[in-house]
């Protein structure tokens, strides 16, 4: 694989990335969740997913995607008030390349100084390891 398609770009998103962001997030569920998860589970959790359902935390809270050759690789949601990530998650495809690490450092410094991330479990995530580990469980 050559540097160039290796790059990850992060950025804010924007109302055109809710397909991508959509696409990301369903492929994620189906695929990557499916260890903790019954597939009835994941359909019905899948299945409650809109492409347009992204807006209004578009507009509330930090909203990034990472992107690679153009398209959308994985997303992220910060809630900087509650200092938690809500969500992030990296299509099957683009798994186990640093996608996620590199959101998750995204995420950090925008937190940096402000407050301080925590997973939905509350616990710290000191490290961007660490911090990816306790989202995967
Ligand atoms: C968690 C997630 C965002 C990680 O994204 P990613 O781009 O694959 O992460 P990275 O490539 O940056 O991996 C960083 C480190 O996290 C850990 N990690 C990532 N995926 C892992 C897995 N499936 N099993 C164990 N460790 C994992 C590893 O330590 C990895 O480092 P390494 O590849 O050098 O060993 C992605 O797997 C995902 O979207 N999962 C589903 C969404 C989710 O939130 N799941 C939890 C609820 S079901």
């Amino acid at each position: 694989m050559s540097m160039h398609s290796l790059q990850v770009t992060v950025r804010r998103s924007v109302a055109a990335d809710c397909d991508g962001i959509f696409a990301v997030h369903t492929e994620a569920i189906r695929q990557l969740c499916k260890v903790e998860y019954s597939q009835s589970q994941l359909a019905a959790w899948a299945g409650r997913l809109t492409p347009s359902g992204y807006l209004p935390a578009m507009g509330k809270n930090v909203f990034l995607v990472a992107e690679r050759n153009g398209q959308i690789a994985g997303f992220a949601e910060f809630a900087v008030s509650e200092g938690e990530i809500v969500a992030i998650y990296v299509h099957p495809r683009h798994a186990r390349q640093g996608v996620g690490s590199a959101l998750f450092r995204s995420l950090e410094e925008i937190a940096n100084g402000r407050s301080q991330i925590h997973t939905q479990n509350r616990q710290s995530s000191g490290s961007i390891h660490v911090g990816l580990l306790l989202i995967e469980r």
